[in-house]
């Protein structure tokens, strides 16, 4: 492996913004390169994942979460795919390989090597471990329980998680999959590239009218799975849409942490707790990957092969180069894109 550069950049908070970040929020700084301690590995990232919750990171954070709050002076960081440039003896990566991290927006990184995941080439492609298909399948089969058959509606149905849990409810066996989005153009890519039967346009865009409306319209005998990214009014007409026995994941809260006049922390909805009650809706928190330590986690064999012959795509986006990282994010919050966005260094 060629020496680092005598200087490496990183991106970092130059203020926190008062509504949503915006690419003057963010400066890139020039700085040696990381000096490795013990126990570390010295990467060099290729790739890393741009995210919305970075929002919410910005506005303060969420009690719990299991990432800190970003200042103004922080770097900041997310899952990452980098080449080992150096490791200490005897802890698995060794210099060439690739493994998953989670300190992106810098050229380099010194990470704890217990923080490092190898990437080996059970998925075709390793950007593949910068998208959430782990999220999707695991928010359907272990949250949900999607079932043959099942009327699926996800919520967010355009982004990382979402234009991977539209396409694997079908691969699961639903027989109708349902989306939402921000416009009619992204409407018509959901159906034509992602296989969503229909969907439905958030914020009553283009005069698509409420939600709940559309829903009724898109689902006449309701729905059984929600895979909800996004809350607010998408779950309340979803709850409103919902048959007996329904299955909810909550997996994010796009509409809370995304708003403007909101700090990103929260996720205020409004529902009638009636309908959860009388129609036994069971309604669950995604709390986050099974890691079983046992290995490779199931989803990977199976996604892996999905892709591989074609039944599964992987909608993504790559900016070329670090200094294309702000502007990415607010293409990102703008929903500017489909699937997931990555830079590319
Ligand atoms: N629980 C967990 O472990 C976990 C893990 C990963 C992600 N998440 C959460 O899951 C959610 C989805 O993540 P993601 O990576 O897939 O994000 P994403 O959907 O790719 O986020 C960007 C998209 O958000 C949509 N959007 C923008 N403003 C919005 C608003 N005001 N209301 C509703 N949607 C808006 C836009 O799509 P459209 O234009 O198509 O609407 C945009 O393209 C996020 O809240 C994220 O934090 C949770």
């Amino acid at each position: 492996m060629p020496t680092p550069p005598e200087s490496v950049r990183e991106i970092r908070v130059a203020a926190l913004p008062d509504g949503l970040p915006r690419p003057e929020h963010f400066t890139i700084a020039r700085t040696p390169p990381p000096v490795p301690g013990d126990g570390d590995v010295l990467v060099r990232n290729r790739f890393f994942h741009v995210f919305p919750a970075l929002r919410t990171l910005l506005g303060g954070g969420v009690p719990g979460a299991p990432f800190p709050p970003l200042r103004p002076g922080d770097v900041l960081f997310g899952a990452a795919i980098g080449e080992v440039v150096s490791a200490p003896p005897g802890t698995g990566p060794r210099p060439g390989d690739l493994v998953r991290h989670f300190l992106g927006w810098r050229e380099y990184a010194a990470v704890p090597a217990a923080q490092c995941t190898p990437v080996d080439d059970a998925l075709p492609d390793p950007v593949v471990h910068l998208g959430s298909a782990a999220i999707a399948y695991t928010a359907l089969t272990r949250d949900a329980r999607v079932r043959p058959g099942d009327t699926v509606f996800v919520t967010g149905g355009a982004g990382g998680v979402g234009s991977m849990a539209g396409q694997i409810a079908r691969l699961l066996g639903a027989g109708r999959v349902l989306g939402s989005t921000g416009s009619p153009a992204k409407a018509q890519r959901l159906v034509a590239e992602l296989g969503y039967d229909a969907a439905v346009i958030r914020d009553a865009g283009a005069g698509a009218g409420p939600i709940a409306e559309q829903l009724a319209e898109a689902a006449p005998d309701g729905i059984d799975v929600l895979v909800d990214n996004v809350g607010g009014e998408q779950l309340q007409a979803a709850v409103g849409a919902a048959r007996t026995g329904a299955r909810f994941v909550l997996v994010g809260t796009l509409a809370g942490q995304l708003a403007p006049g909101l700090p990103g922390t929260t996720g205020p909805a409004e529902i009638d707790t009636f309908q959860l009650i009388t129609r036994r809706i069971a309604m669950r928190g995604f709390g986050g990957l099974d890691d079983d330590g046992q290995g490779r986690p199931g989803w990977v064999e199976r996604v892996g092969g999905w892709l591989r012959s074609g039944e599964l795509t992987f909608p993504h986006v790559r900016f070329a180069g670090i200094e294309s990282a702000p502007r990415a994010l607010q293409e990102v919050i703008d929903g500017r894109h489909l699937g997931a966005v990555v830079v590319e260094l």
